[in-house]
């Protein structure tokens, strides 16, 4: 079967590298990466171990997309990461597949744990030095920790502090395994660097949007990179388009597969683009709309937000002003923040304690907001 687009896949050579360097050293920290929405943090991870991880006799990859999984209690947490160790059965590469992702029980184990006469995590240890003893490399990712978040260990302990310090041990005290860990909640992760032992036994990665060089080239080589045929792009449109997205990939992906249906003669249409990339734009200014609605309060931290946002990231303490305008006091303003990050209207840089929009097409409705605001005021 034959695509019109297909997913690209560009540079993240750095990346790569990293994680290459990072595999070869004996296990000593925790790797963590975050990074804004949709910059491409899941795609690295696929890409790092389908190249580099694929021969089963030297690594055991144990990968574990959280996003892909409801996990709302312990059960399921046991129930996603451990599995009953069947007999493997001739014929059944499928089912192998899935087992290499997951620690193996036997049923008398599992009624242990259940029983909570067995801790889960010696188990995850008996597994991980059984494999060192054969000499394989065993591997454990986790993406979207946070939906670990919450989720109580036996009554009162929380569960992600517990395997926290599970990864600790198991990187820089007994270097029985790598560890990688990736997630978007920049809140998330301040907290458990904040009150877990993370500090000083992990090293955060960013990853962020793609630069403008890779825009370019990926832009100047559709054909190549997403087997995109029906059109190519002019230099003023690719600038153009920087100019609406940025590195934002997930959006230009979009955007590429909209100009599929409009494009004539390998071309798209300057006035189509420019209609297309407009509906974006209108899309990313009713967002703030919808979300100020007729409160002043949010309306001002919008405005205020909009002003510090041309030099790209702001501190909280920048907005000291709706707090001393009455609009917020010090924990409302947190709270506001906070949820503006969930919603992703903002990228919260915990490294930094810093603030951004999330990508320039959110910067541009932002903008597009607040000049409808001062239209409407002026009448
Ligand atoms: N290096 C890349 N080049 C081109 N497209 C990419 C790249 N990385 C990610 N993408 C695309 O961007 C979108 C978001 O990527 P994803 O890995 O899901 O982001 P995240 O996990 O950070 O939220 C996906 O559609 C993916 O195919
Ligand atoms: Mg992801």
């Amino acid at each position: 079967m034959q695509y019109k687009k297909e997913a690209a896949f560009i540079n993240r050579n750095e990346e790569l590298e990293l994680l290459s360097a990072w595999i070869d050293e004996q296990p000593e920290h925790i790797l963590f990466f975050y990074g804004p929405k949709s910059s491409g943090k899941t795609t690295l991870i696929y890409k790092f171990v389908e190249r580099h991880m694929k021969d089963e006799r030297r690594f055991s990859v144990k990968l574990f997309n959280l996003r892909e999984m409801l996990i709302v209690n312990y059960e399921d947490f046991l129930q996603r990461f451990f599995q009953i160790d069947e007999p493997v059965q001739k014929n059944a590469s499928q089912i192998r597949h899935y087992d290499l992702k997951v620690f193996k029980l036997t049923v008398q184990t599992q009624q242990k744990i259940k029983n909570r006469q067995l801790d889960p995590f010696d188990v995850m240890k008996a597994e991980l030095e059984d494999l060192n003893s054969r000499g394989v490399r065993p591997i454990i990712i986790i993406d979207e920790l946070q939906a670990l978040d919450s989720i109580y260990f036996n009554g009162q302990r929380e569960l992600i502090k517990e395997l926290l310090n599970f990864f600790v041990a198991m990187t820089k005290e007994s270097h029985l395994c790598h560890v990688l860990l990736s997630s978007s909640d920049g809140y998330f992760i301040e907290k458990l660097y904040n009150d877990s032992r993370l500090k000083k036994t992990s090293v955060l990665f960013e990853v962020d949007y793609l630069p403008k060089e890779d825009i370019d080239y990926w832009l100047n080589n559709l054909e190549k990179e997403s087997k995109i045929s029906d059109y190519t792009l002019t230099g003023p449109q690719i600038e153009y388009i920087w100019d609406h997205f940025g590195g934002s990939i997930w959006e230009i992906s979009t955007l590429l597969g909209q100009f599929l249906r409009v494009c004539r003669n390998g071309k798209v249409e300057d006035t189509e683009m420019k209609r297309i990339i407009e509906r974006f734009m209108l899309q990313a200014g009713s967002y703030f709309e919808d979300y100020a609605g007729v409160k002043k309060h949010k309306e001002a931290l919008l405005r205020e937000i909009q002003k510090h946002c041309s030099k790209g990231c702001f501190k909280e303490w920048e907005l000291i002003s709706v707090v001393e305008n009455g609009f917020f006091n010090e924990d409302s303003l947190r709270d506001e923040l906070n949820d503006m990050v969930r919603q992703n209207f903002l990228y919260y840089n915990p490294t930094l304690a810093e603030y951004k929009l999330q990508g320039k097409s959110m910067a541009l409705g932002l903008e597009a907001y607040v000049e409808m605001v001062e239209n409407r005021r002026r009448g």
